[in-house]
């Protein structure tokens, strides 16, 4: 069997990510969404909501999991017998931040290897930060998050705003 694992932090997670996940498994037979707390992004949904949205984005997926992760993710990614960590590449922009890590990832164990993947050309402008954005100022969101994940963003927003 092979596993590979997606780390991010998923705030929420796009349709570019499942497109990412989607891709993946032409390459891995399972993947781990895997996310991560990192309060460092001071993110809008908390770890639970997260990982409950992932699951609920790729739940047309067969062969994924979604689960939250904490520390290191040379760590996890050995305590899951992972063979991979899998990223997506949007642009060129994405990718001086993505080899760094790979690197640091692979030093951290040389054993490790990161598996890029081109996103499709249509979300190859989409991060969960613009598309919170719009969600912010009431734009339509069909076209980038799985409509359950996009009502929820909108109430997280009516929340916080409030
Ligand atoms: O979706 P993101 O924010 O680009 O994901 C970043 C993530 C979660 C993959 C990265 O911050 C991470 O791996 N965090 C775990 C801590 C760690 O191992 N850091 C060293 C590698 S950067």
């Amino acid at each position: 069997m092979t596993l590979g694992i997606y780390p991010g932090t998923f705030d929420p997670i796009t349709h570019g990510h499942a497109d990412v996940i989607a891709r993946s498994l032409h390459v891995v037979q399972h993947v781990v969404v895997a996310v991560a707390p990192n309060h460092r992004k001071a993110p809008l949904f908390d770890i639970k909501e997260r990982v409950e949205l992932a699951k609920i984005a790729t739940q047309h997926l067969p062969g994924v999991v979604v689960e939250p992760f904490e520390g290191l993710l040379v760590e996890y990614v050995r305590r899951r017998g992972a063979q991979a960590i899998i990223r997506g590449l949007r642009a060129v922009s994405d990718f001086e931040h993505e080899f760094q890590m790979a690197l640091l990832n692979r030093k951290l164990d040389k054993n490790l290897e990161t598996i890029f993947l081109m996103a499709s050309e249509e979300y190859s402008y989409l991060t969960s930060s613009m598309v919170k954005e719009v969600a912010a100022v009431g734009g339509p969101l069909h076209d980038f998050l799985h409509p359950e994940v996009a009502e929820r963003l909108k109430t997280q927003l009516r929340l916080t705003q409030s």
